[in-house]
């Protein structure tokens, strides 16, 4: 039996003074929610969409001061037109439907990917959600949508080779300077590197997410599909996360 499967929940007991700054989820498992409740994989993205606003919420009450989920990345493309269409359209719902309670909540929504070339309508919303958003100082929640690891670091080295050609940066490259050159730096805060990564739905891999931040990351997986994950199995985690003994590695 997998962990986070049976426990009840009120046994949590999350330490407040020990909660992760940084949490990136991989929201793993809608076609198989869809597929096991007969219906199309739609319907499974529209109920993942619903998990995500929920555990945003939670995640934004419980004081998390950074929030990364793994939305579309560069490899999805590859799916039908109808399904990335899709995709598409909830996202322009979400954050046209949501802004209001996004600033009621003090979220401060970023974009980790270069978002310029999804569908106009959706790329509108995202801009306005952006702006709109900038200015709240709670939880950033960061989507990474048309995200991929490789590019990531690849887009940051040419912005480093940039500056290197034009004189800007003379002498060694440093760790910093390729943080500072990802999407989580300095265009968007410069995010520190996730605590935690969480993967539903049982499959045990990165996928090519925050391949250069999850460096030191721990990784909590659990065979919950996605659009049934709550806040209670996110507690779950959570816990499980913070029974973890961090060495960075060091010694104890
Ligand atoms: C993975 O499940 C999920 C995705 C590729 C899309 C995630 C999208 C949402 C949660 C809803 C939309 C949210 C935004 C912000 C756009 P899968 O389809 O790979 O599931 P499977 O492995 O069971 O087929």
């Amino acid at each position: 039996m997998r962990k986070n499967q049976t426990k009840g929940t009120e046994s949590i007991m999350l330490d407040k003074d020990r909660m992760p700054r940084h949490v990136a989820i991989i929201m793993d498992g809608n076609g198989r929610w869809a597929k096991k409740h007969g219906l199309p994989r739609l319907a499974g993205h529209n109920a993942g969409m619903e998990s995500m606003k929920e555990i945003v919420r939670c995640a934004s009450n419980l004081g998390i001061q950074y929030l990364t989920v793994y939305a579309f990345s560069t490899e999805n493309w590859k799916r039908s037109q109808e399904e990335v269409g899709g995709i598409f359209r909830l996202l322009t719902k979400f954050v046209d439907l949501d802004l209001d309670e996004l600033n009621e909540e003090n979220v401060r929504v970023k974009c980790f990917g270069d978002y310029s070339i999804i569908p106009p309508k959706a790329k509108k919303s995202m801009d306005e959600t952006l702006k709109e958003t900038a200015d709240n100082t709670g939880m950033q929640f960061n989507i990474a949508l048309n995200y991929g690891g490789r590019a990531d670091i690849l887009r940051g080295v040419n912005k480093i080779a940039d500056k290197v050609r034009s004189g800007e940066i003379s002498g060694e490259i440093t760790e910093d300077m390729i943080s500072r050159s990802l999407w989580s730096g300095d265009e968007n805060g410069n995010v520190p590197d996730p605590d935690v990564i969480i993967r539903t739905s049982g499959e045990e891999r990165l996928s090519n997410f925050l391949l250069w931040q999850c460096a030191y990351s721990e990784f909590v997986f659990t065979d919950v599909l996605w659009p049934d994950f709550t806040p209670e199995v996110f507690e779950q985690l959570l816990e499980e996360y913070q029974g973890r003994d961090r060495r960075f590695g060091g010694r104890k």
